[in-house]
């Protein structure tokens, strides 16, 4: 009886396991103190050959726990990306209107709250009273999603996430001709673009200004978005150079066609706390119910006295020469090219 009983429960408990994808998802250890974990230190420049814009991508999918981090940024950040929600609710966020694209949030949602219980289940707990308890900032978000309320959604998962995110849908899904259209995001920390630009627009028209889009990323980007498969996850990664320290910038970070690039003097740049290497991950994976694919967007500002420390001076120096004419120019290189060589060489 009690042989039977015990065989029972292993097979419940299996398939509880089996059925909830969460479970998946291996926890940080025990011994995890969000306050030390260190900014992965992803420097996309070092060892790279060719400079043309590229798709880059790398499945991570053995390692699904990678995807959402919490690292020692987490209580600064997600203080400054309140803020911006607050202060630019229109730039920051892309509310869903239509019923497809609320069930695709609403997914995203829950399998937001999923990850972040069961990857780190001291700092995020799942409570009795239906919420999700945020222990570092000791604030609660609802745990599921509630689709008569995107707006909430939207806040709640850009004030719970450093990541940024965009939910991309086709009109009609089985059209393999057609584009994924951004339908809608949380974009906290623009690097350099207004976000609101790009609401309801497909990918394409999204990466107008783009250098080389049409040539080298249109192609390869349409198919690599059509053939993402749902359980995988991709990550790529984008990089460039700021002369402030502001995550949130709808401009000033590129070039535009016709706009003069101004040289900033060596002087004019405060190294120590005002000049960056800024560093997007971009993870990419595909909704099972709704079909829909999710970007998210982890921007880390490293100083440059870091990239120095790291040894990293001379191999910066050459990415930013070796950066081709058209991409230079949207990097906005002729502004601050020789002052950054000039201090990473001193
Ligand atoms: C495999 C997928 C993708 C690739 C290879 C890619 C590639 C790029 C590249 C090379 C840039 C120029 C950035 C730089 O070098 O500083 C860029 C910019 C940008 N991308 Fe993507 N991208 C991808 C997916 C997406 C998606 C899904 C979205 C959202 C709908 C998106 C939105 C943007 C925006 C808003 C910009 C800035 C455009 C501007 O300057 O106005 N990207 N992308």
């Amino acid at each position: 009886m009690l042989l039977l009983f015990v065989l029972l429960l292993g097979l419940g408990l299996g398939f509880y396991w089996y059925k909830h994808p969460k479970n998946k998802i291996q926890a940080v250890p025990h011994n995890f103190q969000w306050h030390t974990e260190k900014p992965l230190p992803i420097r996309p420049f070092v060892n790279k050959r060719n400079f043309n814009p590229s798709i880059g991508i790398k499945n991570i999918s053995d390692q699904p726990e990678n995807w959402l981090l919490i690292e020692n940024t987490y209580l600064s950040n997600i203080t400054i990306r309140r803020k911006h929600l607050e202060a630019n609710p229109h730039q920051t966020m892309q509310i869903p209107d239509n019923e497809r694209t609320v069930a695709a949030l609403c997914e995203f949602y829950n399998l937001v709250t999923g990850f972040l219980t069961a990857r780190y289940p001291k700092l995020f707990l799942h409570g009795w009273t239906g919420k999700l308890h945020n222990e570092i900032t000791n604030d609660d978000i609802p745990f599921k999603a509630d689709p008569s309320n995107p707006r909430e959604m939207c806040n709640a998962l850009g004030r719970t996430i450093e990541e940024d995110f965009l939910i991309l849908m086709k009109d009609n899904p089985d059209n393999k001709e057609e584009e994924y259209i951004l339908r809608a995001a949380v974009n906290a920390f623009p690097a350099g673009f207004d976000p609101s630009k790009s609401y309801n627009k497909p990918i394409s028209a999204i990466h107008g200004p783009v250098p080389q889009y049409a040539s080298r990323l249109a192609f390869s980007m349409h198919k690599f978005f059509n053939n993402l498969k749902q359980g995988d996850i991709w990550v790529r990664h984008n990089w460039s150079i700021q002369t402030h320290n502001q995550h949130f910038n709808l401009d000033s970070n590129h070039g535009r066609p016709g706009q003069e690039v101004k040289k900033i003097g060596f002087d004019e740049i405060d190294f120590e706390q005002g000049c960056f290497l800024r560093v997007e991950r971009q993870a990419f994976l595909r909704l099972p119910n709704s079909g829909a694919i999710v970007m998210t967007v982890r921007t880390y500002l490293t100083p440059m006295p870091q990239i120095k420390k790291e040894g990293l001076g001379p191999e910066l120096c050459r990415a930013i020469d070796s950066l081709p004419e058209d991409l230079a120019y949207y990097k906005k290189r002729d502004a601050w090219g020789e002052a950054v060589k000039q201090y990473l060489m001193k």
